[in-house]
């Protein structure tokens, strides 16, 4: 079932990988969008949370900022990326756990955690994939558990056109959302799948979106 061959790292390319955290920083806003995903997952103490792409570690890092007491995952399946994951939280004292694993291929246990969240990373997967990865998330959430999703989505307004043309033409950067991911969703199980908004960056407007894993479905 895996689909390796069609592997697209942050930047397009492995050899750019150390321009990510920058660029990030200043074309994205990354810290406003990907502080709004965590304030949607709601999340509580001693919850488990799984970054699916994690990158560079910033989501998952600015998550055990904001809660101690959550314990946090990220997965990612490139190596070199996740070596810059784990330097940054070398010397933080964090304890955060890296996994080297595809999406749509987890190494984890039915029901294992509380809320999955993902930045900026759906779009890099090809139509099939997308799907397959929205099955593993179905599977790895506890039942009541929910996916909150950041991506590159379907702009509203002229500038939100004019960004993702922009993106598209700069960076190779994969699968751009032709599929939407509020039928993607369903598809995989989830339930009361929601699109919570959207937020402009230089790069493209980002949408945000939630799935839950009924209780007693
Ligand atoms: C644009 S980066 C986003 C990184 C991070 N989530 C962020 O918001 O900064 C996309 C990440 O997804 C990872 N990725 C792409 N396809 C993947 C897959 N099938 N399984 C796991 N990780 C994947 C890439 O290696 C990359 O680190």
């Amino acid at each position: 079932m895996s689909q390796n061959d069609d592997y697209i790292p942050a930047m397009g390319n492995f050899s750019l990988t150390f321009l990510y955290d920058p660029l990030m920083h200043l074309a994205m806003r990354e810290a406003a969008f990907k502080g709004r995903l965590i304030e949607q997952a709601r999340l509580a103490p001693r919850q488990r949370v799984l970054d699916v792409g994690c990158g560079t570690g910033t989501l998952a890092v600015m998550i055990k900022l904001a809660n101690p007491e959550v314990e946090v995952v990220g997965l990612d399946g490139d190596e070199k990326i996740l070596a810059v994951a784990q330097k940054k939280i070398a010397k933080s004292g964090m304890q955060i756990t890296f996994d080297k694993a595809m999406s749509f291929d987890m190494p984890y246990s039915d029901d294992e955690f509380d809320r999955v969240l993902s930045s900026i990373m759906i779009h890099h997967l090809s139509a099939e994939n997308k799907v397959l990865t929205f099955k593993e998330i179905f599977r790895v959430l506890k039942p009541g558990g929910e996916v909150h999703i950041a991506d590159f989505a379907a702009s509203r307004g002229q500038m939100g056109h004019l960004a993702s043309h922009m993106i598209n033409l700069l960076i190779p950067l994969g699968h751009q959302p032709k599929d939407s991911l509020m039928e993607i969703m369903p598809r995989a199980g989830f339930s009361d799948v929601k699109d919570h908004g959207r937020f402009f960056t230089l790069f493209g407007t980002i949408g945000f979106f939630i799935g839950k894993k009924l209780a007693d479905g």
